[in-house]
């Protein structure tokens, strides 16, 4: 009887200190959450900075509109929070595609998101979530390789080709006072692949 009881006491003890962990939110993850900063996995925020996907550190440079070669290929980049330095690249859906287009050549709500011609658009294809990393200069259209879906960058991202049902969440822009370009507003529209 004494030994029942100290099984069940043993079991209350255990899950009282599971429920304990449970509300505290570590179940052994505390130490990697104080290490891994909620800012990296945010959306980029309005005031980001914008700096080059690769190589990037926290020291890395914002970009500025000549940093994005004019009229294609895409650059690849990550929001920075100015004041931590925190680079957004904990989630893939964070990256981001800069292009420098005439702005004579882009349709009237594209211009108004745009910074000096430079245009911003989510780098994640909505069809099943590759990266779009390929630029046909001549037709103007950004190219995912991995099933084919196109985007027009002029047009707000719409989708002129292959299976993808959504347009690419264009990312608008403005400049800061130094110059380097930065988040205006949220990505518009749900950021990754119909699936997601
Ligand atoms: S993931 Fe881009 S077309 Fe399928």
């Amino acid at each position: 009887m004494a030994e029942s009881v100290m099984q069940l006491q043993d079991v209350h003890t255990r899950r009282d200190a599971l429920a304990l962990g449970l509300a505290l939110g570590c179940c052994g993850s505390g130490a990697q959450a104080q290490t891994s900063p909620p800012a990296r996995n945010l959306r980029p925020t309005a005031g980001d900075c914008l700096v080059r996907a690769v190589g990037v550190s926290e020291s890395a440079e914002a970009l500025r509109p000549d940093d994005v070669v004019s009229a294609g290929p895409q650059l690849l980049a990550w929001a920075k929070e100015p004041a931590s330095g925190v680079v957004r690249d904990g989630s893939r859906l964070n990256q981001i595609l800069l292009l420098r287009l005439d702005p004579e050549t882009l349709d009237a709500e594209t211009l108004a998101r745009a910074a000096n011609g430079v245009l911003a658009y989510s780098a994640t294809c909505t069809h099943a979530q590759c990266p779009v990393t390929e630029w046909r200069q001549e037709a103007g259209i950004l190219h995912c390789p991995c099933h084919g879906s196109e985007f027009d960058p002029r047009g707000g991202g719409r989708v002129v080709g292959g299976p993808a049902l959504r347009r690419l969440p264009p990312l608008p822009l403005g400049l800061s006072a130094e110059g380097s370009l930065e988040v205006a507003q949220p990505f518009l529209g749900k950021v990754g692949g119909q699936v997601a």
